[in-house]
């Protein structure tokens, strides 16, 4: 399976760093092995897509409804029209901040698809779910409420962050990450089949240049979701690297 890095850049940005952007999109056409995306603030969609047709450039979240009277909103229509390709959606911030259930999520993943973006679903366990030896029943628990019937590897995407990693510069334990990642794929071809070996689950939080070859060598572990280290090509590009090099 083709390994798949992707940027989550959160509230960080503005207009100075599509040079950022056009850094990392030029850097990542040396490693044609890897499939790579940046997931932009929405105000930074229409620039970078203009600036870059061909380079896939991500929102962070959608609505889960095409138009109407949602204040302050954004629809994956309008994402998609501004340049998107592809939307995370259930990150843990926004599941935290904005209380979105499962299945608010899962909406959001099927309007995304709708649109014609690809989606990468978030899942992910709290520390004291971890500490309470809930992590596989919670992170189990989301992915069946939040990944809809008509998941597909050619659209969607799952990303393991345990909410405790998140910014830390903590990470699991190797064998942590391939119990959790075991546990989505077990369960993801229980649901669908064959295509479910097909659908790549990424690791998010703390990963870097310095972490990324051991936990993308990890079985099941199809890519990863970058925050902090995906705001420069000099931190985004050695995680590529290794992708390309496992
Ligand atoms: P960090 O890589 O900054 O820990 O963030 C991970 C994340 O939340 C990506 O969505």
């Amino acid at each position: 399976m083709q390994k798949f890095i992707a940027g989550n850049w959160k509230m960080n940005g503005q207009l100075p760093d599509i040079a950022s952007v056009k850094a990392i999109a030029a850097a990542a056409q040396n490693y044609p092995s890897v499939d790579t995306a940046l997931c932009l603030p929405a105000t930074l969609i229409a620039p970078a897509a203009s600036a870059l047709p061909d380079y896939p450039i991500g929102a962070q979240d959608c609505h889960s409804a095409v138009s109407g009277a949602h204040t302050g909103c954004i629809s994956a229509v309008m994402l998609k029209e501004a340049g998107a390709s592809l939307s995370i959606v259930g990150h843990s911030e926004r599941r935290a901040a904005q209380h979105e259930s499962d299945a608010e999520v899962r909406a959001k993943a099927l309007a995304a698809k709708s649109a014609g973006l690809s989606v990468i679903v978030c899942v992910g366990e709290t520390e004291a779910e971890r500490d309470a030896n809930m992590a596989v029943a919670v992170v189990l628990r989301q992915l069946d409420h939040s990944l809809p019937d008509e998941a597909a590897s050619d659209w969607l995407s799952v990303a393991y962050e345990p909410v405790w990693a998140i910014g830390t510069g903590r990470i699991p334990s190797a064998g942590d990450v391939e119990q959790i990642h075991g546990a989505i794929r077990a369960d993801l071809e229980a649901r669908f089949g064959a295509d479910g070996a097909k659908i790549r689950i990424l690791y998010g939080g703390s990963m870097n240049g310095d972490n990324a070859a051991s936990l993308l060598a990890i079985p099941n572990v199809d890519g990863g979701l970058i925050g902090g280290a995906s705001l420069s090509a000099d931190k985004f590009m050695p995680i590529v690297a290794a992708a390309a090099a496992v």
